[in-house]
Formats: C-alpha cells, structure tokens, sequence
C-alpha cells in the first residue's frame, strides 16, 4: 500500500469529527471517498495533509510511518492537494497561482517570469485551457478556477493527488478532461484520492470506493461490485430496497398550477456573455435555465438581479418597467440570488451560522432599531431542522462546518427571507444525495406558496425533473423553451446540440 490510515480519532471542542477512520490506498489506484454532508471526509484528508493534528491513530505514507506532518512536509513527501475550499489568491495572476511556492529564478534571485507563464501555459494546455495567465485568477469562472488548482497540484511531482470535491462547478466536458488527466496520472503509477458526490461519475474513473458514515469507515469496495443503491444505502446506513423505494430525486410531478406572469425580461444584455436573454416567470412557476458553462446562464442571473448592467432590453416585474441600479434594489423589489460562488459572494467565515443565516433578513426582523432575537433563533432552528443542517449549534462559526452545510445555511438565508422571486444558481452544488432530496422538496414547496424560482444547475437531471419550463441557453441566449411534463434528459442534450457542436458528450450522467 502507498497509503495506510488506521484508526484516526479527531475531535473539535469535545465533538468527534472523526471515529477510529482509515482508509488504504495503492500505488497508481483511483480511490473514491464518499458520505453525507459531515462524515468527516475533508477531516480525514485535512489530517492527512497535516492542516489538522490527529488525536489518535497510524499513517503509514510510501513505507515511512508518518509522525506530525506540516502540509509543506506532506507535499514535499509527495502528496498534493485540491482542497474542496480552493486555496487560491484570486486577486494574483494565474501564473502566480499556479507557480506558488516553485517559480523559477533567474539569477537565483528574481522570478523569471516569461517562464513562469510560459511553463504555465504549458500546464493549462493538459486541461484544454487557453487563457491570459497573466490576468488575475479572480477574473475568471469558477470553472476554470476549479481546474487551475487542479492543474496546480497535478503539475507537482507526486506520489498521490487528493481531489476533494472536483469537478463541483466543471461541466461535463470540462469534467471529461479532467479524468483524461487523472488516467494520465493513474498510468504514471500515480494514485488519486477523491471526493464526490456525484456518484455515477465514480464507476467511470475509480477503482475502489470507501464511504464513511458519522466519522467513520464503513467498508470499502471494488466499483465493479456495487451500485450506486448501495452507495447510498451504505452512506445513510439503510437497507438498500427502502432507498430505492424513495427514488433519487425530490423533483418530479413539476408543472405546479402557474399564476400570472411576474416578472418579464425582453432582450436583455449586459455585454459580450449574454448579447440576448428574453424571460417569462408566472406566479408559483420553477424555471430553469438550460445550458453548458459559458452559455450565459450566470450572466442572466446577474442581469435579472441587478449585479450587472443591462445595455439594451428591457426588465418588467408585476407589469411595471423597472430599473435595477444595483443588488440592494433586487431585494427590495422582492428578489433573492443564491449565487454559484458561495466563497466569494456568500460565506462570511467568522460569522457564526445563526449570524449568517439571517443575514439578509434582519431589515425584517428589526423595529425601531430593536431587533427580535426570539423571532430569529426561531426562524434559524426551523431551518437547521428543515434542511438538516450539521452544525453544534446555532453559534458555532460557519467556517468549522463541512462544505455541504455551509452551502445549506446560504441557501436557508435566502429562503429565510421569502423573495417573490428567487434565483438559484446551483443549489444543491455540494449537498449529498440525502440532502439534495430535501432541499428540492423545499423548493417544490415554496412555489405551491405562489412564489417564483429561476434555477440553474448544471445536473441535467435536476433541471429536468425541477423545473415546469426549461429556458435553452446558447452562446449568451435564449434561444428556445421546453415545457414540461415530458422533458428528458435527452431532449435537452438534443436541443443544446442544435446550437453547438457535439452535444450528446456533453451530458452529465
Ligand atoms: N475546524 C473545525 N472546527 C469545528 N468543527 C469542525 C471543523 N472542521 C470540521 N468540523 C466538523 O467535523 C465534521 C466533519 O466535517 P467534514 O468537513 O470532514 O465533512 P465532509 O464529509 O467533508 O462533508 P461535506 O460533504 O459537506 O464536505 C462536521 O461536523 C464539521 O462541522
Ligand atoms: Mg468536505
């Protein structure tokens, strides 16, 4: 084995995180490691890194017992890491992420930056990448984020790459790349450690799988002898008939009786990424924006909540024109964007998860200055109960929550506050199967209420099954509908293959 952990024991103020964990890795083998929202699966990689210090327990890494690494030591012994939290410095240029702590000097002292760009390139180019890498990071999608830090940690020498959570924001082409890379990687005898919740995509790319249920290992398995039903029922700990029996999904039975039209975009655009989106929303209506990544469906959702400025066309809410300067206007005319990128635009860390949870609703909650405590500890529980939230309680900062929770309570946040129309731009990004099932079931519910959702997401499946009419996006537009009941899968890959090239490869399964 290249990897042996047993028996790892954490705890974060008296809370076990981890329970007597481990987990065994071969040279050149691509190894899933799965479980709901909180198992413990980024603890367990965080103490193998060396970001956290385990309280008990052996690692054993290419022969040597490990004592107490830093996380220099553990890359320097070999082991590279994507954390699901990307580490990056956005306002920095993609060259300088990506040669973080390698640039090479000229002179032995300064950065000899053309070959740092050009040495980037060059590992960019493995990722069908072609950008200015001298551009800040920040500049660019989450995407494209996402495999800059993948490109960062595969283009170290290493013994075995850690992936936690990476192809969350990817869309399926850029998906399909990426596990180009990793057999790549697998060929060279390198092995991958990864972390998923999209666990079709595992039978395509991982040998074995792990799943761990409440901090610990539960079994491990060969892919080619299990089902994504035993997955999931090993991720839950229930019988696998009962799982079936309840389906994948919460979705489904959509085409909700559809008030009166609520608000009406024409013609909208905001620059060289959305040239033309027109939108129809009735009352009590879920509609989905269908598209791969760069089709504009990002830009429309900003459009429409007034992040960026319209050129041309126009917006109507209840039949009046209106003109948003700005988010602070959005809201106050009864709407609310969960935005895709939940670091940048959403999490404040040090804020503890009841501060965060109604943070957009304070203005309600407060009366002549006074704000009512009672009332929002109320509101915060009822979500935490709702959505199954994991945290100790309601004051615990949102950063000591797992990944998953942490985009529940942004979630919460927005729901907390009952915008006329919401907007949501991968919503269950990060959310376990259990999860995602409960969170569409709300969603479901708050439009019988009569209100509005614009949902985006790049699971074809849940934009399928969620949303009474798709919106085909292409290039920046509209440019065609389908209405649901009836939608498959295949009729939207169909219709987005109209428009671009290849569009069957690009399904996500
Ligand atoms: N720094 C921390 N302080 C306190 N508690 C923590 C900290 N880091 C993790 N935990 C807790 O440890 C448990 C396991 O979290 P972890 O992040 O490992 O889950 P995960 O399996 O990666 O979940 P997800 O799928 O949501 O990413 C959670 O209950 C979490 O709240
Ligand atoms: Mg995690």
């Amino acid at each position: 084995m290249l990897l042996s952990m047993t028996g790892i024991e954490k705890s974060f103020g008296g809370v076990p995180a981890l329970r007597g964990a481990g987990i065994e890795i071969a040279p050149g083998e691509v190894h899933a490691l799965i479980g709901q929202n909180g198992a413990g699966k980024s603890t367990l990689i965080k103490i193998l890194t060396g970001v956290y210090r385990r309280d008990g327990g052996e690692i054993s890494f290419a022969g040597h017992p490990s004592e107490v690494l830093s996380p220099r030591e553990a890359q320097e012994a070999g082991i590279a890491t994507i954390y699901q939290e990307l580490n990056l410095v956005p306002l920095r240029s993609v060259t300088e992420n990506v040669v973080m702590g390698y640039e090479p000097k000229a002179f032995g002292m300064l950065i000899n930056w053309r070959e740092a760009h050009r040495r980037t390139r060059e590992i960019l180019a493995r990722f069908d990448i072609d950008i200015d890498v001298t551009a800040p990071l920040g500049s660019f999608s989450t995407a494209i984020q996402q495999l800059v830090a993948i490109a960062r940690a595969v283009s170290l020498d290493a013994q075995m790459v850690i992936m936690d959570e990476p192809t969350s924001s990817l869309d399926a082409k850029e998906v399909e790349i990426l596990f180009g890379v990793i057999r790549e990687l697998k060929s060279q005898g390198v092995a991958v450690l990864y972390v998923s919740h999209f666990l079709d995509e595992l039978f395509e790319i991982c040998d074995r799988v792990t799943v761990m249920r409440d901090g610990q290992t539960i079994t491990t398995r060969q892919l080619s002898e299990t089902t994504k039903l035993d997955m999931i029922a090993d991720m839950l700990g229930r019988n696998p008939d009962e799982v079936a029996a309840e389906g994948m999904t919460e979705f489904g039975g959509a085409a909700a009786k559809r008030g009166p039209v609520r608000l009406h975009a024409e013609g909208v655009a905001t620059g060289p990424r959305l040239k033309r989106f027109d939108l129809t929303l009735h009352e009590g209506e879920i509609v989905g924006l269908g598209g791969l990544l760069g089709s504009g469906r990002t830009e429309a959702a900003r459009a429409l909540f007034g992040v960026d400025a319209t050129q041309s066309g126009s917006i109507e809410i209840e039949g009046a024109p209106i003109r948003l300067e700005g988010p602070a206007e959005a809201i106050s005319a009864g709407m609310g964007f969960l935005a895709e990128d939940r670091k940048a635009e959403g999490i404040i860390p040090d804020m503890s998860v009841r501060e965060n949870l109604t943070l957009a609703l304070l203005p309600k909650l407060a009366s002549g200055g006074q704000i009512d405590f009672g009332r929002e500890r109320e509101i915060v529980e009822r979500f935490i109960r709702t959505l199954g939230i994991k945290t100790a309680d309601m004051d615990q900062p949102i950063r000591e929550l797992s990944g998953g929770n942490q985009q529940k309570v942004l979630l919460a946040r927005w729901l907390a506050t009952e915008p006329e129309i919401l907007i949501l731009d991968e919503p269950t990004r990060g959310v376990d199967v259990g999860a995602k099932r409960e969170i569409q079931a709300f969603v479901r519910d708050y439009v019988k209420k009569g209100f509005s959702v614009v949902l985006i997401s790049s699971e074809f499946e849940e934009i399928v099954e969620g949303a009474d009419r798709i919106i085909v996006m292409h290039e920046g537009r509209s440019v065609g509908e389908l209405t649901n009941p009836g939608v498959t899968e295949n009729m939207l890959v169909s219709a987005l293959a109209q428009h671009g090239e290849g569009g069957a490869e690009w399904t996500r399964q």
